[in-house]
């Protein structure tokens, strides 16, 4: 056995390889013979196998199924019978049998196998005896072929020469045809005399050129007859015609003209085929015993076989016809009748899925075109229609299919790819096959919140648990790798954890308050929140809220000035006081903000006619003079209210007393509330003065206790107030 495997070449990077390997083998191996180790081979010729997983072979194409096959899990290349190489190629002069094998989805091994021929057949004739007539007046010089012989080995193992044996009268040429083969022609040696010797017995063997030769013989057996018939004779010994395949039956190929001179049925000549031309020749040709006119009466396809070689023979009607032969060999040529045909070797169920990630030059098919045509007729140009991110690159009779562009399965998840293959025949026939690719996603997108700043704004007194707003971030990967979770990003506000103030719902976005918002303690605050999503490892983006609490008219204006006891002030103005007399100022105090803290002042009630009030800055002011008669004291409710929708207000009871102690003149224009106080405080102690005096006297006398109106630790206003009010009282009684 005689293997020798040869050579090979990475052709394509990246996820897939095409190598060449060459082997030969001796036909006639036993069934099972081990030829090559397709795994090694390809392994040592750079592919990358998984030793740890059996490489898994699969025959994509074998030319010889029944003669050799591929072990899927050793990768063996065995015989499956033994190898009859001169079945297999008949005479052509070099036997391939090519496969190829895939191993995983992208490698392929093109193995060629090329079968080695043996002299293992002899030259057989086919019959066990050839008779010939020959006239008696044969001339010496005549030459009579002679049927040839046959062995199916090819070149120098084919017939090679002739002899005969034993060797007197006549003499033996061996000549080639056209073709090739080998036949021998008869040579008239000496004059023939039917009445001396009627009948010769010889053998003639048939040599090839092996060492030693093989041969066959045959008994030749020469009658000599007495007739002066002319034979036919064919012009040439061989011919050679060519027919396009798919020729209509009836079409013309040869008229074949074997001349016989003689009159009437001796020269009437007959044309037949050979008795070993092939059953199936029979079919395609016909041959007209007449006229000679070889035709075509089957369907004669190029791809069933290339040339048929049809030996005629010619024979007349006369008595003791010797009949002439000549070869006619057809060949067939090829007619451009069978399309491309596509097949996809790596993929699925039409259906190819490739990550967004996928770089340019990465391959996602496999793709093999064939044609069974041959020539220009079998040459196939191959591209992918459209315009996508691939593209179709050809090596012999494979092509791959690469990522050419940026994948994006966000812009686009799916193409669908037409490969065409057109062959150089004319007219060109074209295939087209379509496929799916699929774009499988990667986590290559951050979630995306719809606006990077949200505001919100709240009423403060807000309910703990308020819905405020919702945020929402888009994601546009799959599945996982596009579901967006929310969360707060850790922060202060007001030296407390915003946990203590929002919480966020993950899923939805929706963001509460977690207590009630003071907006006197925190008009507007703001944090962050995180959006990522569910990808390994996840991807995330930020976004920042902004709270605004909003004031609400929760804060009753207080009244500072006058000061008040139990809601009441009390007021002196000389009793001279004239029209415009400044009586006292209201101040009150609102937390609010805005309209809800803006205050107004008016009177609500009391003695309207003798005083007015200024709305805005809660001056009181006589509106006339107070006439001797006039009353010493008056009452007026003060309000103070603020502009919230709902205002709120607060109010108070001013009293007004008329003092006769007091002059106008020191004190108009302007409240002064310590000269108030200073003449107050000195009417005390005036009274006071006198009325330790009188006590004194009187407990001096009566020994009692002195009862004295003690001002310490009370304030000073309410002091007074008390006091006045016993003045008052006892001024009542003795008005
Ligand atoms: C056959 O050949 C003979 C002699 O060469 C010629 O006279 C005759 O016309 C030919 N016949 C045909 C049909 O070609
Ligand atoms: C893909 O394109 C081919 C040719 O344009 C068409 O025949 C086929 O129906 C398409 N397939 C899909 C899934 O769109
Ligand atoms: C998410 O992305 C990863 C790679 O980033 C990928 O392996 C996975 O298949 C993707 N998930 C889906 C559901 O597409």
């Amino acid at each position: 056995m005689d293997i020798l495997p040869i050579l090979l070449a990475l052709l394509w990077t990246g996820a897939g390889a095409l190598i060449n390997l060459k082997y030969s083998v001796e036909e006639e191996q036993r069934a099972g013979t081990v030829i090559a180790n397709i795994g090694k081979d390809a392994r040592e010729a750079g592919f990358v196998l998984d030793p740890r997983q059996p490489a898994a072979f699969r025959v994509v194409s074998n030319s010889a199924p029944h003669l050799v096959d591929i072990n899927p899990g050793s990768g063996l290349l065995v015989t499956k019978q033994k190898i009859d190489r001169d079945l297999l190629c008949r005479q052509s002069p070099k036997c391939v049998i090519s496969l190829e094998v895939m191993s995983g989805s992208m490698e392929i091994c093109v193995i060629k196998l090329e079968i080695k021929d043996l002299n293992d057949n002899a030259p057989s004739f086919p019959t066990d005896q050839i008779e010939l007539e020959i006239s008696e007046t044969a001339s010496p010089g005549t030459r009579v072929p002679l049927e040839s012989a046959y062995d199916p080995d090819s070149g120098s193992f084919g017939v090679q020469s002739y002899e005969l044996t034993p060797n007197d009268l006549f003499g033996l040429e061996t000549k080639t045809r056209g073709d090739g083969s080998r036949f021998a022609e008869l040579v008239v040696e000496r004059s023939l005399d039917r009445e001396t010797q009627s009948h010769y017995s010889y053998l003639l063997t048939a040599l090839d050129g092996g060492d030693p030769p093989n041969f066959g013989t045959v008994e030749l057996s020469i009658r000599v007859i007495d007739s002066n018939d002319n034979n036919p004779l064919f012009e040439e010994p061989a011919y050679a015609v060519s027919v396009p395949e798919n020729a209509p039956p009836g079409t013309p190929l040869l008229r074949l003209n074997a001349s016989d001179p003689d009159e009437g049925t001796n020269g009437q000549v007959l044309y037949s085929f050979h008795s070993y031309v092939s059953e199936r020749a029979r079919q395609l040709f016909h041959l007209d015993p007449q006229s000679g006119l070889l035709s075509v009466s089957g369907a004669v396809d190029y791809e069933e076989g290339h040339s048929y070689e049809l030996d005629v023979q010619a024979k007349d009607l006369g008595p003791n016809s010797i009949p002439a032969h000549c070869k006619v060999t057809v060949s067939v040529q090829d007619a451009n009748d069978n399309p491309p045909l596509i097949n996809l070797l790596s993929v699925n169920s039409e259906l190819v899925e490739v990550s967004e990630s996928a770089p340019p030059g990465y391959v996602i098919a496999l793709v093999r075109v064939s044609d069974r045509d041959s020539g220009a007729n079998g040459r196939v140009q191959c591209k992918l229609l459209g315009s996508v991110p691939f593209r179709l690159q050809e090596y012999e009779s494979f092509s791959t299919i690469l990522v050419d562009g940026r994948l994006d399965r966000e812009q686009r998840d799916q193409y669908n790819l037409t490969i065409q293959a057109r062959d150089n025949g004319v007219p060109s026939l074209q295939a087209t096959k379509s496929f799916t690719v699929k774009i499988t996603d990667e986590n290559d997108n951050h979630p995306h919140f719809s606006k990077p700043y949200y505001q919100v704004i709240v009423q403060e007194n807000n309910t703990p648990g308020a819905y405020l707003l919702s945020v929402s971030a888009r994601d546009p990967d799959l599945g996982l790798n596009g579901s967006v979770s929310y969360q707060i990003v850790p922060s202060q506000v007001r030296d407390m954890p915003v946990f203590t103030y929002v919480s966020i719902n993950p899923n939805s976005g929706d963001i509460y308050a977690l207590r009630s918002f003071n907006h006197e303690q925190t008009k507007a605050f703001e944090f962050k929140v995180l959006a990522k999503d569910g990808g390994n490892p996840s991807l995330q983006s930020n976004a920042t809220i902004r709270v605004i609490v909003l004031d609400v008219n929760d804060n009753t204006p207080v009244i500072t000035a006058p000061p008040l006891v139990n809601g009441t002030a009390e007021v002196y103005i000389p009793r001279n006081a004239g029209v415009g007399y400044l009586v006292t100022v209201i101040k009150a105090d609102d937390y609010d903000e805005g309209e809800n803290g803006r205050l107004s002042y008016e009177m609500a009630d009391g003695d309207r006619g003798f005083f007015e009030i200024d709305q805005f800055n809660g001056e009181i002011r006589t509106t006339r003079a107070f006439g001797e008669t006039a009353k010493t004291t008056y009452e007026l409710i003060v309000v103070a209210h603020d502009h919230g929708k709902t205002s709120l207000s607060a109010s108070a009871l001013i009293l007004i007393y008329l003092s006769p102690a007091l002059d106008a003149q020191e004190s108009i224009g302007s409240v002064n509330l310590s000269l108030i106080f200073i003449i107050a405080l000195g009417s005390i102690a005036a009274i006071l003065f006198v009325t330790m005096i009188f006590v004194a006297v009187k407990c001096k006398r009566d020994n009692k206790e002195i009862r004295t109106y003690n001002c310490r630790g009370k304030r000073h206003t309410s002091c007074i107030s008390s006091f006045f009010q016993q003045v008052r009282s006892k001024g009542e009684k003795e008005a």
